[in-house]
């Protein structure tokens, strides 16, 4: 096998363990909706009960019960949605200009719910013109690895103003994607480990999703930087070229 083989069987490898986490994050949604809706559910018996001999007294609250019943359901809908294209579409979509708005904006959807639960703000700093030029499955499990590990970094510390911020500019022919957040951050000495695959701090991870951030931006011939200071940031600098 030559070595080009082998990185792109690495890959692949990395991208099924992918598809694999995302399919169990969003089961851990559906699960957290299914408890919300039942939530719901119990609120609305109750309030029936009470409206019983009232004539529907409380019928602003039924209502507002039946809309987040409705919100709940369309957001397990959505996660239904999800885990059947996961599991449906390739590694390798087409390779093209993508406008980098429409991209982010696609994938930080994928995040509203962990960062409403979380009191987590996020940013993002990008004009309509910008675009970048990869793959375009590629771009999103990149970014969907790297706000993943920022949004983890601020769910295990206590801090009231938890922020997330994506930028992006262009200079000549470069785009440029910054991930900045302040989490935990990195201890110096995990720096020169954190692109090896399976290395990770957590108890529940895997260690692969900087190794395939860094295998996708290596196929696209980019550059990535990590900085950070333990207890208070980490950013993650990326660099494509456009053509
Ligand atoms: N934004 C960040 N803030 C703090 N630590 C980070 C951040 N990004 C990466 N790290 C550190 O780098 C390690 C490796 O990251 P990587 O994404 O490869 O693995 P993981 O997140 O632990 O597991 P997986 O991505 O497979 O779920 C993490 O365990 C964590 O210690
Ligand atoms: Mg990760």
């Amino acid at each position: 096998m030559t070595n080009e083989e082998q990185k792109r069987l690495l890959f692949d490898l990395t991208y099924l363990k992918f598809k694999l986490n995302s399919i169990e994050a969003f089961t851990h949604d559906i699960n957290n909706m299914f408890s919300l809706i039942s939530f719901n559910l119990y609120n609305f018996k109750e309030l029936f009960e009470l409206s019983k001999d009232k004539c529907f007294y409380q019928y602003n609250e039924i209502i507002e019960n039946l809309n987040n019943l409705e919100t709940n359901f369309e957001t397990l809908d959505n996660c239904v949605s999800r885990i059947l294209a996961l599991s449906t579409e390739k590694s390798n979509s087409k390779k093209g200009n993508y406008q980098l708005k429409a991209l982010l904006d696609d994938v930080v959807e994928l995040f509203l719910l962990r960062l409403k639960n979380h009191k987590i703000k996020l940013e993002v700093k990008c004009e309509q013109s910008n675009s970048i030029n990869i793959y375009q499955q590629d771009f999103i499990i990149l970014l969907q690895n790297v706000l993943n590990n920022s949004v983890k970094a601020l769910e295990c510390i206590n801090r009231q103003d938890k922020e997330i911020t994506i930028e992006c500019h262009e200079i000549e022919m470069n785009t440029f994607l910054n991930v900045y957040d302040n989490g935990s951050g990195i201890a110096q000495e995990n720096m020169s480990k954190i692109f090896d695959i399976g290395f990770t701090t957590y108890e529940n991870s895997s260690g692969i999703g900087l190794a395939l951030v860094k295998s996708i931006v290596d196929y696209n011939y980019g550059s990535i930087k990590i900085s950070s200071q333990l207890g208070k940031w980490t950013e993650v600098s990326i660099c494509f070229p456009k053509y």
